[in-house]
């Protein structure tokens, strides 16, 4: 199974985005992940349309959207168009999940589901069809730098027997991954590793890319 590194710029400067994305992508990280919060779905405002946007202009990276937000339908179109690659909705505020991800899909976009920690797999179990990522969150949403929840290893191996081989859906995690922790999760059935404060919250975010891969690695 191939495993993917995904730096999340929540840890960098935003004042200087287009830097940041520069240096992790010289250092092969495999996609850059976008925190987009709303200050209602979760405890927090980040950043949406036109920075999607902006990075897609600086990166040749794939855009790895993740929706923090309460009503992600209204919005699908615009991140599909300012140049997502991959979007991510929370299962919490979907009761229509299925007519979601198809339209997901239906943009030409890659469509995945993300769980709170409190969310179980089973919530997926009528839409496997649908999905092209899982995002199994190992922190409560909203912040970065925070403590990984250990459950999160028995929900990656769950989403894994739910979703079959790796090269049919990847399963994502996010939240406290770090080289210390990276290998056991790969082991555990996750094939795109986000890292915010492992990566940007260091002195050298390339050589933290590297480190990181070099930790997965040992997992497979
Ligand atoms: C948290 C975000 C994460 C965040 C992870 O709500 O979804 O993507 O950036 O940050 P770290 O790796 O610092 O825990
Ligand atoms: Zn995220």
């Amino acid at each position: 199974m191939t495993v993917r590194v995904a730096p999340s710029i929540l840890s960098a400067d935003f004042a200087r985005l287009a830097d940041a994305v520069a240096r992790v992508e010289d250092a092969g990280a495999d996609l850059i992940h976008v925190d987009v919060m709303d200050g209602h779905f979760v405890p927090n405002i980040t950043i949406g349309i036109p920075v999607v946007a902006a990075l897609n202009r600086v990166t040749k990276l794939p855009l790895d959207v993740h929706l923090m937000i309460s009503d992600p339908d209204r919005y699908l179109d615009a991140f599909a168009g300012a140049g997502a690659a991959m979007i991510t909705v929370h299962a919490e505020v979907l009761p229509h999940l299925h007519r979601t991800l198809t339209h997901i899909r239906h943009l030409g976009v890659k469509a995945g589901v993300a769980l709170n920690p409190s969310t179980p797999v089973g919530v997926l179990s009528d839409v496997v069809a649908e999905i092209d990522h899982v995002l199994v969150m190992s922190v409560n949403p909203g912040f970065g730098g925070q403590k990984f929840i250990p459950h999160t290893f028995a929900k990656i191996t769950a989403a894994r027997q739910l979703l079959g081989s790796g090269d049919r859906a990847a399963i994502e995690v996010d939240g406290g991954v770090e080289p210390a922790n990276a290998a056991a999760l790969v082991a555990a059935g996750a094939s795109i590793l986000v890292a915010g404060a492992s990566i940007f919250g260091q002195p050298d975010p390339a050589a933290a890319v590297h480190a990181l891969r070099r930790a997965a690695e040992g997992g497979r």
